[in-house]
């Protein structure tokens, strides 16, 4: 009995494990190596970050764990199937905030009688209250990424991945966010690993922030973040540490001859 609770608890150590993750495209000059040997574990209920500059790789590595793409060499595995959100909201424009949602329920298997209720909850943890009919083209910005990420949620998946959700929105809208999915997170407990070119972002949300060199994609280093949530962008400790990450950043891209 004892052995088989030790197999249980083992089997969900990480919400997701890369080893030695590399991947190539066809180029127009051969193999193009994109990213290079990337190991990541990421813990069960853990924030990771994974910064880097533009073109570095880190939508593609978002993609191999989402398992959208495989890996050229190397391996990925994840605690049950992962949910993803991205920088355009994605949401079908011909149906509502709600039934957006429900959607995501209906393909989870829920029954149709509990849908309604399930995404009203999923709604009021947004913070979208009274969203329910509401069409996309209705929504703001920053509400149509409070819908995504309801939809998101509703996958009820261990293991949340984010592509540079917030980018497109203002920095304000940005900021509200932030402090919104530091919240849901506390509250769900559900892994996530965000992508982002934003430092200042990779600190206020993280527990550990990744950085990845460029051309190809490593792991040029990471921080664990301590300091205590919730956080605001401007915190003195943020801003401390953001500078420097980005000095390294900007050394990797020195050294890298790239921007
Ligand atoms: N399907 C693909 N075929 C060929 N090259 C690709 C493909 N997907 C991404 N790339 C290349 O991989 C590199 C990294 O892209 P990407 O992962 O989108 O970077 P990031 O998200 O960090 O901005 C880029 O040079 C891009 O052109
Ligand atoms: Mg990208």
């Amino acid at each position: 009995m004892a052995t088989t609770l030790a197999k249980a608890e083992e089997s969900v150590e990480y919400a997701a494990r890369l080893e030695h993750v590399s991947k190539s495209f066809a180029g127009p000059g051969g193999q193009q190596l994109v990213l290079d040997d990337i190991s990541i574990d990421v813990a069960p209920g853990e924030f990771v970050t994974l910064l880097g500059a533009s073109g570095c790789g880190k939508s593609t590595l978002l993609n191999l764990v989402a398992g959208l793409d495989k890996p050229t060499v190397g391996s990925i595995a994840t605690d049950g199937r992962p949910s993803l959100m991205f920088q355009e909201h994605a949401l079908f424009p011909w149906l509502t905030a709600g039934k957006n949602i429900e959607l995501a329920l209906k393909l989870r298997g829920v029954p149709k009688n509990e849908r309604r209720d399930r995404t009203e909850e999923l709604l009021e943890l947004v913070r979208l209250k009274g969203a329910y009919g509401k069409r996309v083209h209705e929504l703001s910005g920053g509400m149509r990424q409070r819908a995504a990420l309801a939809r998101a949620l509703a996958q009820e998946s261990n293991l949340l991945l984010m592509d540079e959700p917030f980018s497109a929105l203002d920095a304000i809208t940005r900021d509200v966010l932030h402090d919104e999915l530091t919240r849901i997170w506390t509250e769900t407990g559900v892994s996530v690993l965000f992508v982002t070119h934003n430092v200042r972002e990779a600190v206020r949300l993280a527990q550990r922030v990744i950085l990845l060199s460029s051309r190809p994609g490593r792991i040029a280093r990471e921080w664990t973040v301590d300091i205590p949530q919730p956080r605001r962008i401007e915190d003195a400790p943020v801003a401390e540490l953001s500078l420097e990450i980005t000095d390294v950043l900007r050394g990797e891209i020195r050294r890298h001859g790239q921007h």
